[in-house]
């Protein structure tokens, strides 16, 4: 048996426990990621129990009134509706993202929005001086926001500030500059972002605040450090958006008080972030109409329905092995499409490099892109457009049928706002509402390639 002092290793980039050190993680493959894990300084494992018994605690009933958790609103539309409705107090929330993406301007920007609102906000950067966030707030023109700053990185200074201040809103950025001297490892390790992100919980438990925390996150995409941190607190957000465009999306991951897979969509521009109101308007004004190889997808976002345009280009592939590349959503899912048109309608794109692109930047995670996916492909092998004014969407199964999505009739309603007159959806949609839209039912991709492009 391990000794109960015997040190345990951990994987900074995918948290697996490993009993001794190692050059690579065997679980996530990655090199030099393993570091030493110090007990916490706090909370469970950190002593043996012994022959000590603990007390009981008291057990109360599932049923019972609880009144909904009051909730601090900033008025900025797009980050109350990601969060539920607003920040709930005593809970922690995590926001990640790449280096520049605009973490730092967002937090400012709803420190000042709480603070207008009527809470007492204090926003610690590890990261920068106070001259610099004064710089910042003035570019965005927030110099009078009623905000208490420090530039400070010793987390038990931090912890000692915020419960003498007793803040509605206190914000930590980030995560990864924080340290602990009862941690022996450095600013940014595991143990310490860990051990950092235990302490910040546990005092927005006791002390009532809502503690929001940036963190930094890898080239693969995950929070720098510990995943360990996604599970300690009440939400985890990500704001996205690559360097290119000035879009920004803010999305759910994990949200105890509110919905997941929730998104706000935001515009980086010279004095600051501004919020969209309209994004599919915006994620279709450059498209062209009446070429091939682009589709309309009506798709959902959380609880919001968005268009986007899906693009596809089909050429002659001069390699043995030709290209498949895609931009904005999961290669797997080209993969099963191309498949699915291979085996069930003898179309192949076995000679063909094929690209395949979401405009304006957009990631898009559901299965009921397929159907759009497949029509834009076509129509790219065909160089025919489709009908300029049509939407799609249906989940397209290994048989090649047209499978339903969630919320039909709320895809349509907003493709019928933005001007698109007919759609092509799953044969088992019932819609009971006139949303004005000429519907087509497409059974499977038999039925797609009959109806758009008049051939079987
Ligand atoms: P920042 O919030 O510092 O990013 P993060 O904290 O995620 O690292 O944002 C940095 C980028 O945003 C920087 O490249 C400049 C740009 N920016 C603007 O375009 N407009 C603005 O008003 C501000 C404050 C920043
Ligand atoms: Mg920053």
């Amino acid at each position: 048996m391990a000794r109960k002092d015997a040190p345990s290793f951990a994987c900074n980039a995918c948290g697996a426990v490993h009993a001794k050190w190692a050059g690579r993680c065997d679980a996530c493959g990655a090199w030099n990621s393993i570091e030493e894990q110090k007990p916490l300084s706090s909370g469970p494992g950190a002593k043996s129990l012994g022959a000590a018994r603990g007390k009981t605690v008291p057990l109360v009933d599932l049923s019972g009134e609880e009144p909904a958790p009051p909730r601090i609103a900033t008025g900025v539309a797009e980050l109350d509706r990601v969060l539920g409705g607003g920040l709930v107090p005593s809970s922690a929330l995590l926001i990640g993202g790449d280096p520049g993406i605009g973490k730092s301007t967002l937090l400012l920007q709803a420190a000042a929005a709480y603070a207008h609102a009527g809470a007492k906000v204090v926003y610690v950067s590890g990261e920068e001086a106070t001259a610099q966030i004064r710089m910042r707030a003035a570019r965005l023109g927030l110099k009078d926001a009623q905000v208490k700053l420090a530039a400070e990185t010793n987390l038990r200074d931090v912890l000692t500030t915020l419960d003498a201040e007793k803040p509605d809103v206190a914000i930590i950025d980030s995560i990864q500059t924080m340290w602990l001297d009862s941690v022996d490892s450095a600013p940014g390790s595991v143990s310490q972002v860990r051990a950092s992100a235990h302490e910040l919980t546990s005092f927005a438990k006791r002390g009532g605040s809502a503690v929001i925390m940036v963190g930094h996150v890898t080239k693969d995409g995950q929070i720098a450090g510990p995943r360990v941190v996604e599970h300690m607190v009440d939400a985890t957000l990500y704001f996205e958006g690559d360097g290119a465009r000035p879009f920004r999306i803010l999305r759910s991951v994990k949200n105890r008080f509110g919905p997941a897979a929730e998104i706000g969509v935001f515009e980086m521009t010279g004095g600051g972030l501004r919020e969209v109101a309209n994004p599919s308007a915006l994620f279709l004004s450059d498209r062209e109409k009446d070429v091939s190889g682009s589709a309309v997808f009506a798709g959902l976002e959380g609880t919001r329905p968005m268009l986007s345009e899906i693009q596809a280009l089909v050429a002659d592939s001069p390699l043995g092995t030709p290209r498949r590349a895609v931009v904005g959503c999961d290669s797997a899912r080209l993969a099963m499409i191309l498949a699915v048109l291979d085996a069930r309608c003898g179309i192949s794109f076995a000679q063909m490099d094929v690209h395949l692109n979401v405009a304006g930047g957009l990631r898009i995670m559901e299965p009921a892109a397929d159907l759009a996916i497949a029509a834009a492909l076509l129509s790219a092998l065909r160089d025919r457009p489709l009908p300029a004014q049509a939407v799609a969407f249906g989940e397209i199964s290994l048989s090649g049928a047209v499978r339903t999505a969630p919320q039909p009739e709320l895809r349509l309603r907003e493709a019928s706002r933005l001007g698109f007159t007919s759609a092509l959806i799953p044969s088992q949609v019932k819609t009971r509402e006139k949303s004005g839209m000429r519907v087509t039912r497409i059974e499977d991709l038999g039925a797609l390639l009959e109806h758009a492009f008049d051939a079987s």
